[in-house]
């Protein structure tokens, strides 16, 4: 399958325009939230990018399938499998495994649980809850695991109404730099 950097801005401006969930900002906010954060804090541009596109999966489900944003719809997977043709391993590994890091940071941090919205802690119970002791040691073995954390923690704080985004046009400008040298 073949993937241009202008699906991914259509996907984002049509999908986007949602409210994410019960959250105030909407998920194309959200994402750019993220993504400015993230350049903020002088994370590599691979990450930058995960963190621009890390819940593109929602994003698509509301363009083709008119999906209500749902927090249990494997989204992390979905993204990854459809960013797959146009961006490596650094930006779909910390995609795919953004949703398994909010399990393991709740396992290892007792006070993360406590800092997560109130839809978000919803939502851990429907992806599986806290992890055990065997599975966080396998998830920080995992490649990717730590800047999955890194996304995670962006993730949780990007969802304000009102915050710093980064603009589309520089979103879609890293992608591009990134896509040319997968
Ligand atoms: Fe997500
Ligand atoms: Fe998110």
């Amino acid at each position: 399958m073949s993937l241009h950097p202008n699906d991914l801005a259509r996907w984002l401006q049509q999908g986007g325009a949602e409210r994410y969930g019960d959250e105030p900002a909407t998920l194309l906010s959200h994402l750019l939230q993220s993504a400015w954060r993230a350049a903020d804090a002088g994370l590599p541009d691979s990450l930058v990018v995960a963190c621009g596109l890390h819940d593109i999966g929602h994003a698509w489900l509301v363009c083709h399938q008119g999906a209500v944003l749902e927090r249990n719809d494997l989204h992390e997977d979905l993204g990854a499998d459809l960013l797959a043709p146009l961006l490596p391993p650094s930006v779909l590994g910390p995609v795919r495994l953004h949703v398994a890091a909010k399990r393991y940071l709740c396992a290892i941090e007792p006070q993360y649980f406590d800092g997560l919205s109130a839809g978000s802690r919803h939502s851990l119970a429907m992806q599986g809850g806290p992890m055990n002791p065997a599975e966080s040691r396998d998830f920080a073995a995992l490649p990717w695991a730590a800047d999955a954390v890194q996304l995670r923690r962006i993730d949780d704080l990007a969802k304000c109404v009102d915050a710093p985004e980064m603009p589309l046009a520089e979103l879609m400008r890293r992608i591009e730099a990134i896509a040319t040298l997968r």
